[in-house]
């Protein structure tokens, strides 16, 4: 029996309601559905559309059902239609004729959306603490690792030198700005849909606003035809998790690339690292590989969800119930990965003199060059092709940089004096970068103090 029966002469066919059921990927929103259910409820109460006794029986029947379907007492399955129908079925077996009050002045569109809104927030929440997690375990590293000189790359050539802590700190900025997106979207997710009944309303005299706060909405979502169409929450979180996961990946790639042989960068323990079933020498970045790998699932619910709301007119439709397949597939993968990867970066270590004596009259210093250069008056892109000469010259005779003689460094600029020298390690190109954000090492250390503040200030309120 369907709780919407009456109206048919025959039974939904087997293969019908199996197709159809969303049972097994909603039942996960059992504790929002009973949440939602109770608020619905009290208001109900409220405003006399049932009696105080009859609510106080709901309420407390609801509550019941909760820790049946927690304990897995309550045997849920796909002959179920969804969760609501679960739930509702099951009070009116458990508490009789009050229980078909439940439903009341509301429809099972409104209380989908309602329960979405609700599971949203949460996530959102518990993605913004995994995200600082995260940004906490690179801060960690760069704060371990400052003063570690590594060559930064544009087109994955070698560039100029930077600190490696510069460049872990470019991450928790980027992530700092993920956690911006969510927190941004509170604004929007938290407003409630229910009480917008089927789509248009009821006749009934509810209090949106009332049940609202008890659910601790800011606010309700006015147009109740907006109230049950819009998936944008979703397709927001899903985005916002989609950059995530791409910042995620990115730094997978980089330590992929890193724990390379040919790098020889970082090195991953041995608790967090996979060898093959046939090369005995093999120490695999799985994890890291994986995390990559998996960016594709989000992606894939975000042009999935896209699709699958472009074309629907308005109010409900059913083709909605795909979303949540969508979103918990999304947000699984994120919460999974921001963990997974939160313990690799604890679990890395990167060799700290691996690139230093490397970099010494490195070709990567050639902008020094061209900048010294411009501190004795030369346009900058004259001394731009001045120390593209230097270099070419260096290439062609297979020297370095500070391999060259002050004659030699003399024939393509007169400017060029003995200090000159003082420039051709990657240490002096470091300390010498001016600008604010720069690679510097006070620049670098004014970065982690910021973060420092930023990041370990939730602990210090904790504290208080
Ligand atoms: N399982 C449905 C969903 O997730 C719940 C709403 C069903 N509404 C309806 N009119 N059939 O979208």
């Amino acid at each position: 029996m369907a709780i919407w029966d009456s109206r048919f002469n025959k039974k939904l066919s087997s293969s019908a309601l199996k197709f159809s059921s969303s049972i097994e990927i909603d039942k996960r929103l059992f504790s929002e559905d009973i949440e939602a259910s109770i608020a619905h409820v009290k208001m109900l109460s409220k405003q006399k559309i049932i009696s105080k006794i009859d609510s106080s029986e709901i309420v407390e029947g609801l509550s019941e059902i909760k820790n049946e379907i927690k304990s897995g007492k309550l045997k849920i399955d796909w002959r179920n239609e969804d969760i609501h129908s679960v739930i509702e079925e099951r009070l009116i077996k458990k508490i009789g004729e009050t229980g078909k009050k439940l439903h009341t002045a509301r429809s099972r569109n409104d209380q989908i959306a309602v329960d979405e809104k609700l599971f949203l927030r949460n996530e959102i929440k518990k993605n913004l603490k995994l995200v600082s997690l995260l940004q906490k375990s690179l801060l960690k590293k760069a704060i371990f690792y400052n003063g570690t000189i590594i060559s930064g790359y544009t087109h994955l050539q070698r560039a100029q030198p930077i600190l490696f802590s510069h460049h872990l700190l470019a991450y928790v900025e980027m992530l700092q700005r993920d956690k911006e997106r969510f927190s941004d979207s509170v604004s929007r997710v938290n407003l409630s849909p229910l009480g917008a009944s089927a789509f248009a309303g009821t006749s009934l005299p509810i209090d949106r606003k009332y049940a609202a706060r008890l659910l601790k909405f800011d606010d309700i979502q006015f147009n109740s035809i907006d109230a049950v169409s819009d998936r944008d929450s979703v397709i927001e979180t899903i985005s916002n998790l989609s950059i995530v996961m791409m910042h995620l990946s990115r730094l997978s790639e980089e330590l992929i690339i890193w724990s390379s042989q040919e790098f020889s960068f970082a090195s991953f323990d041995d608790s967090f690292a996979t060898g093959s079933s046939l090369m005995p020498q093999k120490k695999n970045p799985d994890i890291a590989e994986l995390i990559r790998g998996k960016t594709g699932r989000v992606y894939g619910a975000l042009i999935g969800i896209l699709t699958l709301m472009k074309s629907l007119p308005l109010a409900y439709n059913r083709d909605m119930q795909e979303d949540k397949f969508h979103l918990f597939n999304a947000i699984d993968t994120v919460t999974e990965s921001i963990q997974v990867m939160t313990e690799l970066i604890n679990h890395t270590t990167f060799a700290k003199g691996r690139f230093e004596k490397e970099l010494n009259g490195d070709l990567t210093l050639s902008t020094d060059i061209a900048d010294y250069l411009v501190k004795k008056n030369i346009p900058f892109r004259k001394a731009h092709n001045i120390s593209g000469k230097i270099v070419a010259h260096c290439t062609s005779q297979k020297i370095r940089l500070n391999e060259i003689s002050l004659q030699t460094f003399k024939k393509f600029s007169d400017k060029f004096e003995n200090d000159i020298f003082d420039l051709l390690n990657p240490k002096t190109s470091i300390k010498n970068k001016k600008s604010l954000g720069s690679t510097s090492f006070v620049e670098v250390d004014r970065q982690i103090t910021y973060w420092k503040q930023i990041l370990l200030k939730d602990k210090s309120r904790k504290n208080k």
